[in-house]
């Protein structure tokens, strides 16, 4: 069964072909980083009217690149939810109109289904162990922070089991990266001058570190970023490492102690990282390293499996169209994820 994928949930165009076993026949990202930039943060009148721009060109390529006709999908996976609507809309329409067209099935796929799925996609020549169900998952991106147990795919088989209070941790990222300077995204520059900085040099610590609950908070830790910046200017040079290093150090070890925590809570071996965050040198060594200890079975996917793509949107579609689900012309782009908020933040119990 191949399946295309598109993206436009945010910032990013993306086209994808994925056939058997999640094998990535093509996968085209066209980032709008540089439309964005200049105002600091997505503008999201200016996201949609480039993804119009863009997703004509950026579906052909991932087709020409995978070496297929529309004649020979089996069926289009759109993502519908969660993002901003506007951006959503163009997407869902444009993937309409294909199905339309050309007689296909459509399904709409939540992008957050699609991040948890992401370590299923097989990207290279050597096959890649693939996660067993049921898993659990730390989902870590721009917009969202979340730890879920994952027993399939069916309604109701993914159960949040924690999230954050605040913030999302990639939120953050962008937040403190903002303060010190470094434009934004922030994420993969914090990452990158992180890699030569101290961490034990500023004190700055993250709340909710406790591994008793799997609720997290992240804006505490901009705001005491932010005095600092306020008292004593933005580091430069080799504080800035430091800086980074200090951040970077609370985010990574409060995700990696909650993931374990709720792993081993859940008596589940399979642990799976996902979303932009998951691109993380640190976390991605943390989070590793923490498994081998627990004797856990960490899931790691490639980096460009993390951030957004369409790959594992069409993924999750053909999971979808292979459990018989489809959607009609009614489908519509909604803000809201279909996964229940099970936690404080959802409105939830806890
Ligand atoms: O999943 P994603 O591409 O889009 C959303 O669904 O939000 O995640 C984007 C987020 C941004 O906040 C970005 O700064 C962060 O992921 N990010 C990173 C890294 N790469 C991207 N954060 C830390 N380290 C990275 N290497
Ligand atoms: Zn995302």
């Amino acid at each position: 069964m191949l399946v295309l994928g598109i993206e436009s949930s945010c910032d990013e165009t993306a086209a994808a072909v994925v056939g058997d076993d999640g094998r990535v026949l093509s996968d085209v990202v066209q980032s709008q980083v540089a439309t964005h930039a200049p105002f600091g943060g997505i503008v999201p009148e200016l996201a949609s009217r480039d993804h119009l721009k863009n997703a004509r060109f950026v579906v052909g390529e991932a087709l020409t690149r995978a070496g297929v006709t529309l004649a020979d999908v089996d069926g289009v996976a759109v993502t519908n939810r969660p993002g901003l609507v506007g951006a959503l809309l163009v997407g869902v329409q444009f993937a309409k109109g294909l199905a339309w067209a050309a007689g296909k099935p459509i399904v709409g796929v939540d992008h957050l289904v699609g991040h948890l799925l992401a370590a299923f996609l097989q990207r290279g020549p050597a096959p890649r162990p693939i996660p067993e169900f049921p898993f659990v998952a730390l989902l870590v991106s721009g917009g969202h922070t979340a730890i879920y147990r994952v027993d399939g795919l069916e309604p109701g088989a993914i159960r949040e089991l924690g999230a954050t209070r605040d913030d999302a941790a990639g939120e953050a990222f962008d937040k403190v990266a903002k303060l010190f300077g470094l434009g934004y995204p922030g994420g993969p520059v914090v990452d990158r001058l992180a890699r030569t900085g101290r961490p034990d040099r500023f004190d700055w610590t993250a709340p909710m570190r406790s591994a008793s609950s799997l609720e997290m908070s992240f804006s505490g830790l901009k705001t005491q970023i932010m005095q600092h910046v306020a008292e004593h200017g933005r580091p430069e040079g080799e504080a800035l490492a430091d800086a980074c290093a200090s951040f970077q150090a609370q985010v990574t070890f409060v995700l990696t102690r909650k993931l374990v925590a709720a792993a081993t809570r859940e008596g589940v071996r399979h642990v799976v990282i996902g979303g932009g965050v998951a691109a993380n040198a640190e976390l991605r060594a943390r989070v590793a390293e923490a498994c081998r200890g627990a004797g856990l079975v960490a899931h790691l996917p490639e980096i460009a499996s993390c951030t957004d793509n369409a790959a594992m949107i069409a993924y999750a579609g053909r999971a979808l169209f292979a459990q018989g689900r489809r959607d009609d012309w009614s489908l519509a782009a909604t803000s809201k994820t279909s996964l229940p908020r099970a936690t404080r933040k959802g409105g939830g119990a806890r």
